[in-house]
């Protein structure tokens, strides 16, 4: 009960900052990981709208017809990407817990002209699929904000199907333990 009580206080620190953020531009920590081209490619609110801390799916390998489960998928720049990588046989689905962002996402996948994605509202710990459903799960700087990291790599693995593969960017910990002053920090959690 205290765990899951835990994971609701960190969620609504999530949900707080993220319904509030603001975006003005196109953010310099995207140059090193982007393509030029890409961004070229990109509306401009999908370049703005993106809290990434990497590429995924530059990694992830993805062949047409591929379906694709985007785990925290923001205003939609890694789904949209995935999309023209796995065509119009394939399939993009992006989970995101705030209503506001899965609606910016498929404003901006539409602006793309990308017509095989879709958002769905949805916590990345109780992923709305069905078992044994897709090709790879790809996630980009949204593990990190999960108080249930165990559940949220549970979760991935019930949706991908035999010989999936899930591709992930995120910070990790170098050290044992964060310093408790940062754990319970809300800004950190966020950040
Ligand atoms: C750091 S941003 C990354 C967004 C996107 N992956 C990108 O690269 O721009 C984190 C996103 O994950 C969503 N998010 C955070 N925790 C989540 C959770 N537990 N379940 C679903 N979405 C979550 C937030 O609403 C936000 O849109």
């Amino acid at each position: 009960m205290a765990d899951l009580m835990y994971k609701a206080e960190i969620q609504g620190v999530i949900r707080d900052v993220y319904s509030r953020v603001q975006v003005e531009g196109r953010p310099d920590r995207l140059m090193c990981a982007y393509s030029d081209q890409e961004l070229a490619s990109l509306p401009e609110q999908a370049v703005s709208w993106s809290f990434g801390t990497g590429h995924p799916v530059a990694h992830a390998r993805l062949q047409p017809g591929e379906v694709v489960v985007d785990l925290g998928s923001g205003g939609g720049i890694d789904a949209i990407l995935a999309a023209r990588r796995v065509g119009s046989e394939g399939h993009v689905v992006g989970i995101d817990l705030l209503p506001d962002m899965a609606e910016r996402a498929t404003q901006n996948a539409a602006a793309a002209g990308v017509h095989n994605t879709e958002f769905r509202v949805g916590e990345i710990e109780a992923i709305p699929l069905p078992d044994d459903s897709a090709d790879v799960v790809l996630s980009n700087g949204v593990v990190s904000l999960s108080a249930r990291k165990a559940r949220v790599f549970a979760e991935a693995r019930r949706v991908l199907k035999a010989g999936g593969r899930l591709c992930l960017s995120d910070m990790t910990l170098e050290e044992e333990q964060l310093p408790s002053e940062i754990l319970v920090h809300p800004a950190a959690w966020a950040g």
